[in-house]
């Protein structure tokens, strides 16, 4: 099968030097890429700025910006089975960057934030029904709410709710994996290859196709 995957964060650019990011590490991207490759899939992996060399054997789509991740992903996802976004993308970038590096002044610096493509509901709109698209949905409330929620209103066939409690980056997670029909299926305290495997078995053996 064809399985795109995408992992990391986005930086959107401030000034020449400046950006916005988070504090994502791709590793959970970067372990389902890997396992999906392992099984002998045909794998494209879309990444933002990460400290991980490129994976054997797997097409790397390196990109920065939230507007790359999405030109890159959706141009991907027509020909893909099974669609994976883990990457943690940008809610917003910044409406004007400036060219050079912006001089500090006396008084506060206001910067105006504008809504990026939110690419897993696009996704989700343009889905075909031969294809499984996979959500990650990180919270740090109201965790399994608002995952379904998310489920239902990107039209996902699987979220991974993660609570998040201690921000990014630790080295094991816990996540609960929801179907749209309704199954719940709690993974770890586990590493995050193990989680990616394990997600991996459930994603591939509901495929339609
Ligand atoms: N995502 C995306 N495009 C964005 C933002 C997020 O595709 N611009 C994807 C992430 O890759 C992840 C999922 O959406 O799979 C969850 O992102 P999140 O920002 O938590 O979801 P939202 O519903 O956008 O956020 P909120 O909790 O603020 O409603």
């Amino acid at each position: 099968m064809r399985i795109l995957v995408s992992a990391g964060p986005t930086r959107e650019r401030i000034d020449a030097v400046r950006f916005i990011t988070n504090g994502s590490s791709g590793r959970m991207g970067y372990a389902i890429a890997i396992a999906a490759k392992h099984r002998g899939h045909d794998v494209v992996l879309v990444s933002g700025p990460v400290h991980i060399p490129a994976p054997q054997g797997v097409t790397l789509v390196n990109i920065n910006s939230a507007k790359e991740m999405a030109d890159a992903v959706l141009s991907a996802a027509p020909a893909a089975d099974i669609v994976i976004m883990s990457a943690a993308v940008a809610d917003y970038t910044i409406a004007n960057p400036e060219k050079s590096k912006i001089k500090k002044r006396d008084g506060s610096l206001v910067l105006e934030l504008v809504r990026t493509t939110d690419i897993l509901a696009e996704l989700g709109r343009r889905k075909k029904i031969s294809q499984t698209l996979v959500g990650f949905a990180a919270e740090t409330d109201d965790l399994l709410e608002n995952a379904k929620s998310k489920l239902r209103r990107k039209n996902l066939d699987f979220v991974v709710a993660n609570l998040v409690s201690d921000g990014f980056g630790g080295e094991t997670d816990k996540v609960v994996v929801i179907s749209s029909n309704g199954d719940e299926t709690p993974i770890g305290p586990a590493r995050k290859e193990e989680i990616a495997d394990l997600l991996l078995d459930l994603v591939i053996s509901s495929h339609k196709a």
